[in-house]
């Protein structure tokens, strides 16, 4: 370990952490786009996780995240993750948590706080603005389930392509990267903003943890080679 990224860990008194699709692939959720087993080496996004998509083939987009959700219902949080929850629960208010991923095991391994930006894909929300005879609890089941009487359709609760973040979600996670001490980027490619963009903005240092070159890597005081689960860990025990 990079005792000098160690040193940096110690002495932070605020550390955001941006976390990508790479967080996860330890617990067996398969990133976007690594080259034979991304998600994207094997299906095309422009067909799947945009609002054009959804409205030409709802129940093929459906069904994909359907599949990704019971995937997701199957796995558990990693050491990367229970190392990040286990930091912050031993020191309230020192980190902040932002993550690109929408499968919940930052929240499953009991960080506080976590600020999703592309959403989370276990919620639905309805697709066009609801009317009062929307009801989601009500919902006629299918693939999608929509609404009975309207036919207004539910859809996964997150961002995709060409959609805007939450904002208040972004204006958290811009805030913790203005004013952190030290950035941990982990398992991202870096070629998606906004949320690329945090590290580019963080006002300490930033630490890239990645087991492969990265699109941040110009951006970082240190680019540390190795895994979430293996590295986290070892860079966050006190
Ligand atoms: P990507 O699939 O683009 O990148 C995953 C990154 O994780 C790569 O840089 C890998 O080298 C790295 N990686 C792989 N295994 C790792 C491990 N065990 N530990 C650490 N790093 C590892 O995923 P994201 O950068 O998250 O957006 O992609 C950003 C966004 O693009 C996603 O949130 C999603 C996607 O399309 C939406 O769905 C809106």
């Amino acid at each position: 370990m990079n005792e000098q990224v160690r040193d940096w860990v110690r002495a932070a008194r605020h550390i955001a952490v941006l976390t990508g699709a790479g967080m996860s692939a330890e617990s067996g959720v398969p990133t976007f786009r690594d080259a034979q087993t991304g998600l994207w080496a094997k299906f095309d996004p422009h067909q799947l996780a945009t609002e054009n998509a959804f409205r030409a083939n709802p129940s093929m987009v459906w069904d994909w995240y359907a599949f990704r959700r019971e995937m997701i219902a199957k796995v558990d949080s990693n050491a990367g993750h229970r190392a990040l929850a286990d930091f912050a629960r031993r020191h309230p208010g020192r980190m902040t948590l932002i993550t690109q991923n929408v499968d919940g095991l930052h929240q499953r391994a009991g960080s506080p706080g976590v600020l999703g930006l592309h959403g989370n894909i276990s919620q639905d929300k309805w697709l066009d603005t609801p009317h009062a005879c929307c009801n989601a609890d009500a919902a006629v089941p299918g693939s999608p389930p929509h609404c009975g009487v309207c036919g207004n359709m539910l859809r996964p609760d997150v961002v995709w392509f060409g959609e805007a973040l939450p904002l208040q979600t972004l204006t958290l996670a811009e805030n913790a990267a203005s004013s952190c001490d030290l950035m941990l980027v982990v398992g991202t490619s870096g070629v998606v903003y906004p949320a690329a963009g945090l590290a580019r903005m963080a006002a300490g240092k930033v630490v890239v943890v990645n087991p492969h070159p990265s699109d941040l890597d110009d951006a970082a005081d240190a680019v540390l080679s190795g895994t979430a689960a293996q590295l986290l860990p070892q860079l966050l025990e006190d």
